[in-house]
């Protein structure tokens, strides 16, 4: 059932909440997520942060998650599956008639388009 029908910074956290409480438990991904991050309170934070800056361009990420990435054991297969939960969660909680498409994924949005410098991972 959508909560939101529009993109807030209350719907960037529960969006980014709720994603990662299945990351985390996720077979495939979880255990990469699990190894890298020690604070979750605070991986939290930062990703609400990057996703309002995505989104909103509100400039409050200041990172660079290229860096960060490169620094992780991925796997292409990886990031398919990364989208699948995504585009799962977002649409849980968002209405589906968005206009900008953030259920479709990070490079879908205008906006994040616009941005990509700041979504790093092209
Ligand atoms: C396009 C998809 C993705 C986006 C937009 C994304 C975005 C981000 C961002 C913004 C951060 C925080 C960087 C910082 O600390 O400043 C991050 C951290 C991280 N990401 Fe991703 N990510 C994506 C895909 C993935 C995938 C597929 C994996 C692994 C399966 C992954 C694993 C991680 C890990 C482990 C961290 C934490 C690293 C640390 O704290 O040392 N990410 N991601």
């Amino acid at each position: 059932m959508p909560q939101f029908d529009d993109i807030t910074e209350p719907a960037i956290a529960v969006l980014v909440d709720r994603f990662y409480a299945k990351v985390r438990q996720d077979t495939v991904i979880g255990p990469v997520f699990n190894q890298a991050v020690s604070d979750w309170d605070e991986h939290l934070r930062t990703l609400c942060a990057f996703w309002s800056s995505v989104m909103l361009t509100s400039g409050r990420y200041k990172g660079n998650p290229m860096a960060v990435h490169m620094r992780q054991p991925l796997e292409p297969a990886f990031f398919s599956h990364w989208l699948d939960l995504w585009r799962q969660t977002a649409g849980e909680i968002f209405a589906a008639n968005l206009p900008h498409g953030f259920a479709n994924g990070p490079n879908a949005s205008p906006r994040a388009s616009s941005s990509r410098s700041s979504s790093g991972q092209g």
